[in-house]
């Protein structure tokens, strides 16, 4: 009984924090039960899932304004202004620093994924961000079944807001990957530039994420350049990529853009 006033103690103080609270629930509840097993007092667990919160969540990325960019997209719609509809998903993917480093390569980076992999009838978006709001650059049709995957939030409700103004089922889903594999057959699924901190955070996921994906082709992408420093990280994520895949028998085609290098392995 102690231990479920404590576990709502921590839950309800993350979910309260101006930082954290924007997390989805499950999430959070997890990361409690597993502090409480390492903390007794909850006021360590409580700094203790702040901490991993910041390396999953990474709020340092970057947001928009939610609500006014939702507002915003509301009256370009509405005024069937396709320009200024551009001009807010193009904010919207500046504001998040994965999104904002893709802007140069963008429309070239999808062309040349779709290439190789045909255009997808479903796609799955994991560990989103605000990638989905590039999908006027993607070259697909609005028949497309696009599900993303997220934890944060407003992100998720600011997705589907959008997906449906653009004639999209709304597919974006509040949803732990790591907790919860998305069991969505699909024909292409994407996991960009999260890798490397998924396996960080979640040590071993990465690979049976991938393993279990029902989809026909995985397209998980890595940054060439580290963030602080600009040291090349070519060979490092190309050899972290063939330890992830190692043991498989999947085709792997490799795309190196300016920025952003990707592996599409074939699991037919
Ligand atoms: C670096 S951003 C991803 C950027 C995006 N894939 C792109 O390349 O444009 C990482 C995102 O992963 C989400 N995330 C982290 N862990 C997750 C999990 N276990 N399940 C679902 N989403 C997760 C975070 O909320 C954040 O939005």
């Amino acid at each position: 009984m102690a231990q479920e006033t404590e576990l709502e103690e921590v839950i309800a103080a993350v979910k309260g924090s101006r930082k954290y609270g924007d997390t989805s629930e499950e999430t959070i509840r997890m990361l409690a039960v597993e502090a409480l097993r390492q903390h007794k007092r909850p006021k360590a667990a409580i700094k203790a899932v702040r901490k991993r919160l910041h390396s999953i969540m990474a709020p340092y990325l970057g947001d928009p304004d939610y609500e006014d960019a939702a507002a915003a997209l509301d009256a370009a719609f509405a005024a069937g202004d396709d320009a200024k509809i551009k001009e807010i998903c193009l904010a919207a993917l500046e504001s998040h620093l994965s999104t904002r480093e893709r802007l140069p390569i963008m429309e070239a980076f999808y062309q040349h994924i779709f290439q190789l992999t045909g255009r997808p009838k479903r796609l799955l978006d994991i560990a989103c961000a605000l990638n989905p709001m590039a999908f006027t650059w993607m070259g697909l049709t609005d028949s497309v079944e696009y599900y993303a995957y997220d934890i944060h939030e407003p992100r998720i409700d600011f997705l589907n807001h959008y997906f449906q103004l653009q004639g999209l089922l709304p597919l974006a889903r509040l949803q732990d990957v790591a907790l919860a594999p998305p069991q969505e057959t699909a024909d292409v699924a994407l996991f960009l530039k999260e890798m490397p901190r998924f396996e960080r955070n979640y040590p071993g996921s990465g690979r049976d994420l991938l393993i279990n994906l029902p989809v026909r082709y995985l397209v998980v992408s890595f940054p060439t350049i580290s963030t602080h420093g600009g040291r090349s990280l070519v060979n490092r994520y190309r050899q972290f990529f063939a330890e992830l895949v190692a043991g498989q028998s999947w085709p792997v085609e490799e795309l190196m853009f300016d920025g952003e290098m990707v592996f599409i392995a074939d699991k037919s």
